[in-house]
């Protein structure tokens, strides 16, 4: 893989591309959005950070698809992000116009990369731009179930007084009201969590998870940004799928 690009140069977009800089190991990043400048003046803002963090990724923005041919994955935040007061389903109609042409613009350009959805409401949204690219469903992704996870973790780590690393857990579901955090795949260091914490507070740490993105909403008058992407100091492995069908960190 040696191409990236992030549709929309927002707080979310412009974060993924400085992140995937950070990982050094793509040729290229392109930054596209409807506000060209904008997008040009966080890529050039992002390659000035090159010779202090040590990275050489270049990063292109733009307002023009050309620059995103033969991309390998894209990701797309473009949309409009939640208002207090608002639900995630409030966007539909606004974003599922943006994210629908732009699906149709990358793929102009490039043929068959992995598309990573981020604009909500998200598991709308991915089952519009898989629909629209006629790619395959093993490329196109949606990403909220590790944001979700990762709230859910931290909230954890908080009431136990413990590291967010050694809490293993597993949520399913949506990316909204019906996301299910599952309390019984949930343990610290291979100990239940059931029989670390009051099932009360158990149960509003799930409620809090639910409404995790909302908090935040509420609190900064837009929606989250850091917790979804990957940190760029310390990266996870990626994950492979074994023969038998299971996945191990390679
Ligand atoms: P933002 O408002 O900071 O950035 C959105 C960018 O999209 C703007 O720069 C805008 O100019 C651009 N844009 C709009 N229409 C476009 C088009 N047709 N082509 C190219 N660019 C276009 O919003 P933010 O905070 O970056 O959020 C982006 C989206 O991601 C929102 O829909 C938000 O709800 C969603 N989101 C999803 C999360 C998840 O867990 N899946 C987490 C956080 C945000
Ligand atoms: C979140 O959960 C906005 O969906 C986004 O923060």
């Amino acid at each position: 893989m040696s191409k990236v690009t992030v549709v929309g140069a927002g707080n979310v977009g412009a974060t993924v591309a400085n992140v995937l800089a950070h990982k050094d190991f793509l040729k290229e990043v392109v930054l596209l959005d409807i506000m060209g400048d904008v997008a040009r003046g966080k890529a050039l803002d992002s390659w000035q950070q090159a010779p202090i963090d040590y990275y050489s990724t270049s990063l292109v923005g733009t307002e023009n698809y050309a620059d995103t041919a033969n991309s390998d994955v894209v990701v797309i935040t473009a949309g409009l992000p939640r208002k207090p007061g608002m639900t995630r389903d409030d966007l539909i109609s606004t974003n599922a116009k943006i994210v629908t042409a732009v699906t149709k613009s990358i793929l102009e350009h490039s043929k068959s990369p992995i598309i990573i959805v981020v604009s909500n409401p998200l598991d709308v949204m991915t089952y519009a731009a898989q629909k629209v690219s006629g790619l395959s469903h093993t490329k196109v992704f949606g990403m909220a179930g590790i944001l979700d996870t990762a709230r859910y973790r931290a909230f954890l780590a908080s009431a136990l007084d413990v590291s967010p690393k050694d809490i293993q857990a597993i949520l399913m579901g949506g990316h909204g009201d019906t996301m299910v955090p599952l309390p019984r795949y949930t343990t610290v260091s291979g100990i239940p969590v059931t029989e670390m914490i009051y099932p009360a507070q158990l149960d509003a740490i799930v409620e809090r998870t639910k409404s995790g993105g909302g908090e935040l909403v509420k609190l900064m008058g837009t929606s989250a940004w850091y917790a979804l992407v990957l940190p760029p100091r310390k990266w996870s492995k990626p994950l492979s799928r074994t023969k038998k069908g299971s996945f191990h960190v390679v």
